[in-house]
């Protein structure tokens, strides 16, 4: 059985109340960090344990604590981004449902290592009842002692706020997401300067997501040689998987980074294999912005060796043979599924989900979807699969934040992998909405 760091108690009745979330040793990484600690040696820790970014990008989340500015009398914020909206990716929102005080009790540790007195807690608008969940477990922490002003006679004064989200996918995106709290419409800000130095306010900031910041409560607890030992290379600790699509068992998974993907798959400790007894076609392994995979390419890399669920291993072969960890929103398809009818899909919204700021993005998400809908609905001709890719292009690396990048990368790995489906819904118009695809080469 795979270690389990956030979600080893999730099968105890009541594990989402303070009461039982202590009995099962919850808030020790607070007793632990504010009484016998320095914030830097919580970063310190952090850094050990090389635990990277879970909300997609992967990035050093020590490195970017380290990172934080520190002026003289300029306060400093810790903003967790909960709007979780990337098509697939239902990880966080689970945490925030079933486990609420891993994510306060997170809170409440990162806070104190970046020195920051105000934190707020960012929710999806639509998750009203992870709003609601998330309130009630901080007010339960305040009332136990663990926020609020000299937090256990330590001297330590912190007050979480959660604020709900602004209903677009865009305030997902840092800088949107600041944008939107600070009460304004959520469009990017370039970057740099990036919120370590100037965020919310233009004070320093760190923006960390859910999953990221309940993962220091098992770094502080055990520490972070400990953490790092679990995983492979430069993927450390434990990883939750939103899984869903055509399988036997769609849920939330956490699973220790380097399972194999096809263990993932076809294990009856995780997904249990594809539903009906179909066969796997492709799968989308870190939520609708990263490249899909066709099933070859899922269960071996180009190299022939076993595809692994590391940011290293997902990543192999670039964006050409290979895709990224993302935020872990997998999406498995069944030999049934049209990758083109899907890429349709994602296009929509991510056309419907530009902030239209930069002309790549906010044009070139509108043509893609047009040329796609003419493709499905039999319209098309092949010059239309050469104009996709040249749209696609065009909006890759040109844009002010990652959605241009994420509108691109799909449609791209479509064509490349998918291209004799988008052939044959040219040639056979009246078909293409009806036939069963089946797998690469057949
Ligand atoms: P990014 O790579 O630009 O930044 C990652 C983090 O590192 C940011 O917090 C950034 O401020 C920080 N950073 C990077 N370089 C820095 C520097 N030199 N100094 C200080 N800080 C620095 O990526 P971003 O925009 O944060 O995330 C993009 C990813 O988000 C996508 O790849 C996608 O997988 C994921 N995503 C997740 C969603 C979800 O619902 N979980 C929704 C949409 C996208
Ligand atoms: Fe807005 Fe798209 Fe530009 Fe991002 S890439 S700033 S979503 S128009």
């Amino acid at each position: 059985m795979a270690r389990k760091l956030l979600l080893a108690h999730i099968d105890v009745p009541g594990i989402n109340t303070f009461e039982v979330y202590r009995q099962k040793g919850g808030y020790r990484a607070v007793e632990k960090a504010l009484k016998t600690m320095s914030p830097d040696d919580v970063v310190e820790e952090v850094k050990k344990s090389g635990l990277r970014g879970r909300g997609g990008a992967g990035f050093p989340t020590g490195m970017k604590w380290g990172f934080l500015a520190k002026p003289e009398g300029v306060p400093r914020y810790l903003v967790c981004n909960g709007d979780e909206s990337e098509p697939g990716t239902f990880k966080d929102r689970f945490l925030m449902t079933h486990i609420p005080h891993a994510l306060v009790e997170g809170m409440i540790v990162s806070s104190y290592a970046l020195g920051a007195n105000t934190a707020y807690i960012y929710i999806r608008g639509e998750m009203m009842p992870q709003i609601r969940i998330v309130e009630k477990a901080i007010a339960e922490a305040k009332a136990a002692g663990f926020l609020g002003k000299d937090i256990l006679g330590t001297g330590y004064d912190l007050e979480i706020h959660v604020q709900p989200g602004g209903g677009a996918y865009i305030c997902g995106e840092e800088t949107a997401l600041l944008e939107s709290l600070e009460g304004e419409r959520g469009n990017p800000r370039i970057k740099p300067p990036f919120p370590a130095v100037a965020g919310l306010y233009g004070c320093p900031t760190v923006v960390n997501n859910v999953e990221s910041i309940a993962a220091t409560v098992p770094i502080v607890n055990d520490g972070g040689e400990e953490y790092a030992k679990i995983g492979i290379e430069r993927s450390t600790g434990t990883k939750l998987i939103s899984a869903g699509g055509n399988l036997v068992r769609p849920g939330v998974y956490e699973i220790e980074m380097g399972l194999p993907m096809e263990e993932f798959i076809y294990s009856e400790e995780y997904c249990g294999g594809i539903a009906n007894g179909k066969r796997l076609k492709a799968v989308v392994a870190g939520g609708s912005s990263v490249p899909i995979l066709p099933t070859h390419l899922a269960l071996k890399t180009a190299k022939g060796e076993p595809r692994l669920m590391t940011y290293e291993s997902l990543a192999d072969g670039g964006f050409v043979t290979g895709t990224a960890m993302g935020s872990g929103g997998f999406i498995a398809f069944d030999e049934d599924q049209c990758i083109v009818r899907n890429t349709l899909n994602f296009t929509r919204f991510y056309h419907h989900e530009s902030c239209g700021q930069c002309s790549p993005c906010r044009e070139g998400t509108g043509w893609m979807e047009k040329v796609l809908h003419k493709i499905e609905y039999g319209h098309g001709d092949m010059s239309d699969i050469d104009l996709l890719w040249d749209i696609q292009q065009k909006i890759d690396g040109n844009t002010i934040c990652p959605l241009g990048d994420a509108s691109a990368w799909p449609v791209a790995s479509a064509i490349r992998h998918f291209r004799d489906e988008f052939e044959w819904h040219i040639l056979h118009p009246e078909e293409a909405q009806t036939r069963n695809f089946g797998l690469v080469g057949e």
